[in-house]
């Protein structure tokens, strides 16, 4: 998962750690906000290589981590031997005993079914447990999906579910929640423009590396059409002095179960 990957269980995790260190960099304010504490347990769900859990370990907390992508959890493994690495699905995974908090950043748009996310991470937590979570928020990424609509209508090509994210606004989700009985006592949406490493090839790496459903079963120079047309749509918006930028809106929320 991480960041990642629900959708997509191949990832390229040298790509990963390499050109987009931002998603746990930006992931390290949330920290803030979980607040972990020493011997408290705690799940990072959706872990990807590791990098935030291990800060959380280094509070004291006993955490461990799930990702749903085994190439994830094989680099997070190695990464940091002393913790905990599991293979698991946000929409389906299980604990052994009920933990003080489940982390997690930017993996939940990947999970579609958020109720059963939702159910998972209730079940996971005591009473009185809190969830506090990061990703992205209604209008996240929209001027890049839509140019990569756009751009696949142009060569004849439907865009129809190849869209493999879940943005919900702050009143979707915090409702899913209190369905299922947690209080949510903390929310926001906001903007975070967020530039890509590797200058003018950003939004291309970008796109291979998040956005691969969008190009699944179209011919190399499909693929590559469809990235020049994204990008000459995209550039008087996105691309300013040599750098791309993702537009970003992020949603944070800090929920207890009741
Ligand atoms: C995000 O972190 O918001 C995100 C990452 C990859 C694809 C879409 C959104």
């Amino acid at each position: 998962m991480n960041n990642l990957s629900i959708s997509n269980n191949c990832w390229d995790t040298a790509l990963y750690e390499d050109k987009h260190a931002f998603v746990w960099q930006y992931g390290e304010d949330l920290l803030k906000l979980l607040n972990p504490q020493a011997g408290e347990s705690i799940l990072d769900l959706g872990c990807g290589t590791g990098q935030l859990t291990e800060k959380i370990a280094q509070a004291g907390a006993e955490v461990m981590g799930f990702d749903y992508a085994p190439a994830m959890i094989e680099k997070a493994r190695e990464n940091y031997p002393h913790i905990r690495f599991d293979i698991a699905d946000a929409s389906s995974f299980r604990v052994d005993k009920p933990l003080d908090a489940v982390f997690s950043n930017a993996v939940l748009h990947w999970v579609k079914e958020a109720d059963s996310a939702i159910a998972s991470i209730h079940q996971a937590l005591k009473p009185g447990g809190r969830f506090v979570a990061e990703f992205g928020g209604k209008g996240n990424v929209l001027a890049i999906a839509t140019a990569l609509e756009n751009a696949l209508k142009s060569i004849s090509i439907s865009a129809q579910d190849r869209n493999p994210w879940y943005f919900p606004s702050i009143g979707e989700y915090a409702t899913l929640l209190e369905q299922q009985g947690f209080d949510v006592i903390y929310s926001t949406l906001f903007t975070r423009p967020t530039p890509l490493a590797e200058e003018e090839a950003g939004m291309a790496n970008w796109i291979q590396m998040f956005a691969s459903s969008f190009l699944t079963g179209l011919s190399d120079e499909q693929q590559i059409q469809v990235i020049r047309v994204v990008e000459e749509y995209l550039k008087p918006t996105l691309y300013q002095q040599g750098t791309w930028t993702a537009d970003y809106r992020r949603i944070r929320i800090v929920a207890i179960k009741l």
